[in-house]
């Protein structure tokens, strides 16, 4: 059955096919070439994750933007820590700029809140966020999510840059954990 993957130690099934994603992601694309036509933002990808769908939105944005990547790091195995660790921090100069954070996912809000933090520190003029997907039920902070291609339930993802220990970030479906593992 092509419907499962095992990655690891751990079997996972198919939870949305690539063609959705694709028709989501180009929902966020056109809201977003709508609310900054007049703008030069940069699009602040968080690596390694986003990295999938910051390609995929990318080709479907017509605005005028740059982008800069930041590498942060609260997840271990199927759990998110509590430290968030900055891997890689900003490179470029956001004093006054609008950014528009990327992400492939928001789980308790703790790797956003960290963001909202180090781009407050740095000046940024605007500040908000789209992602790919967003656990409502794991989320734990109270900042809005401006763009976001689905909302799913609160149970470990993999696929489209989602990884399970580094794997499965290639896969073009999104894939869950099979329950009873
Ligand atoms: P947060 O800080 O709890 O919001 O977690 C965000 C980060 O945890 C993401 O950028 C992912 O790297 C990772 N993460 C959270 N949930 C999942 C999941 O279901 N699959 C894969 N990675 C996840
Ligand atoms: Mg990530």
């Amino acid at each position: 059955m092509m419907d499962s993957v095992t990655i690891l130690d751990k079997t996972f099934v198919k939870f949305i096919p690539s063609a959705e994603i694709d028709a989501a992601i180009q929902k966020v694309a056109d809201q977003i070439n709508k609310d900054y036509k007049d703008d030069d933002p940069i699009l602040l990808v968080t690596l390694n994750g986003a990295i999938v769908f910051a390609v995929d939105l990318l080709k479907k944005l017509t605005i005028k933007c740059k982008i800069s990547c930041v590498k942060l790091s609260s997840y271990s195995g199927t759990s998110s820590t509590n430290v968030v660790k900055n891997l890689i921090g900003l490179t470029d100069d956001l004093h006054g700029k609008r950014v528009l954070v990327l992400e492939d996912i928001v789980d308790t809000g703790r790797t956003y809140q960290h963001l909202v933090n180090m781009l407050t520190e740095a000046g940024v003029k605007d500040l908000r966020i789209a992602t790919m997907t967003y656990k409502p039920e794991a989320y734990k902070l109270g900042l809005p999510i401006h763009y976001c291609a689905f909302t799913i339930p609160n149970k470990f993802v993999v696929g489209r840059g989602l990884d399970y220990d580094g794997y499965g970030r290639n896969l073009p479906d999104i894939y869950q954990l099979k329950i009873d593992d």
